[in-house]
C-alpha cells in the first residue's frame, strides 16, 4: 500500500488527477471505477480542467460507478446520476454509452445486480477504481457489519451514513434508507485502487485503518489492506492521527 500525504485538498486533488491522467494516457480505453461524495469533487474539477485546457481525452474511457440510492429518480438533484453528470460527465468528452451507474430503480433487483457485475467482467474488469471512505470505514455503501457482500447488492444505510449524507438534502427524513452498491468482491477485483481522504473528520478512520493492521468487516476499508495495488492519498488533516 502506497501512502501519499499532500498539504491540502487542492494538492490531493491534483495528485489524484495525475494518477488518473497517467492511466488514461497509458490505456485510452481505460475501465475507470468512479465514486461520488465530496472527496472526489476536486479531482473531477481538475480532470475537467485538463480536458478543456490540455485536451485530456475521455472518448474511449468506460466508467462504472460504485453506487446509487434506491428508489430515487435519475434526474433527482441528490441522485448519484445527477451528481456524476453535474460534477464530471457533462463537462468532458465521454461517450454516454460508456457510462455505467447502478440503476436505483431496477425492475428485477437480483437480475440487475448480477448484470452490473457481469458488465464489469465483460469489459475485462476495472483497471483503476477511485474510492472515498466513510467516517465509519464504509467503502461505497458497504457498511460495517458482521458480514460483507461480494457482489453488487441492495443494502440498508446505517444511521451514521444517513446523518453524514443529510447535508445534501433539505431534511434528514428525505435521505433514502437503502442503496444499490458494488460489493467488496467487485471492488477488490479492480487492478488498481486509489483511495482519497481529506479533512479532520476522516483522521480517526484513517488512523485506525493504517495503524491497527487488522482486517475487520466492521471496518470495510480494512479489506483493502489485502489488495496488491492500493494508493491512498491524504491531506495533512486526514493524516493527523496516522502520523501521531
Ligand atoms: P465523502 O463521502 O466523500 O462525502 O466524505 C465518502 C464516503 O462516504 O464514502
Amino acid at each position: 500500500m502506497k501512502i501519499i500525504i499532500e498539504k491540502n485538498y487542492s494538492d490531493l486533488s491534483k495528485k489524484a488527477a495525475d494518477i488518473i491522467e497517467k492511466e488514461i494516457k497509458n490505456k485510452p480505453n481505460l475501465i475507470l471505477g468512479l465514486a461520488t461524495g465530496s472527496t472526489p469533487v476536486g479531482t473531477y474539477k481538475e480532470l475537467i480542467r485538463r480536458h478543456k485546457e490540455e485536451g485530456l481525452d475521455f472518448a474511449k474511457v468506460t466508467t462504472f460507478n460504485l453506487d446509487e440510492y434506491l428508489g430515487i429518480p435519475h434526474d433527482h438533484i441528490n441522485s448519484y446520476h445527477y451528481f456524476m453528470y453535474d460534477n464530471l460527465f457533462k463537462h468532458i468528452n465521454i461517450d454516454e454509452d460508456n457510462i455505467n451507474i447502478p440503476n436505483g430503480n431496477p425492475e428485477n433487483v437480483e437480475e440487475y445486480c448480477k448484470s452490473y457485475d457481469e458488465d464489469i467482467e465483460k469489459q475485462g474488469g476495472i483497471d483503476l477504481q477511485i474510492l472515498g471512505i466513510g467516517e465509519n470505514g464504509h467503502i461505497a455503501f458497504n457498511e460495517p457489519d458482521d458480514k460483507l457482500y461480494l457482489g453488487t447488492h441492495i443494502t440498508d444505510l446505517t444511521e451514521s451514513t444517513i446523518r453524514a449524507n443529510a447535508r445534501f438534502f433539505d431534511s434528514i427524513e428525505e435521505v433514502p434508507k437503502k442503496a444499490i452498491t458494488m460489493g467488496l468482491g467487485s471492488i477488490m477485483k479492480a487492478k488498481k485502487i486509489l483511495l482519497l481522504a481529506n479533512g479532520k473528520n476522516k483522521a480517526n478512520i484513517i488512523g485506525k485503518l493504517l495503524k491497527d493492521e487488522v482486517v475487520s468487516t466492521y471496518n470495510p476499508a480494512s479489506l483493502l489492506l489485502l489488495h496488491p495495488d492500493v494508493t491512498i492519498i491524504l491531506d495533512e488533516e486526514s493524516a493527523s492521527e496516522y502520523l501521531k
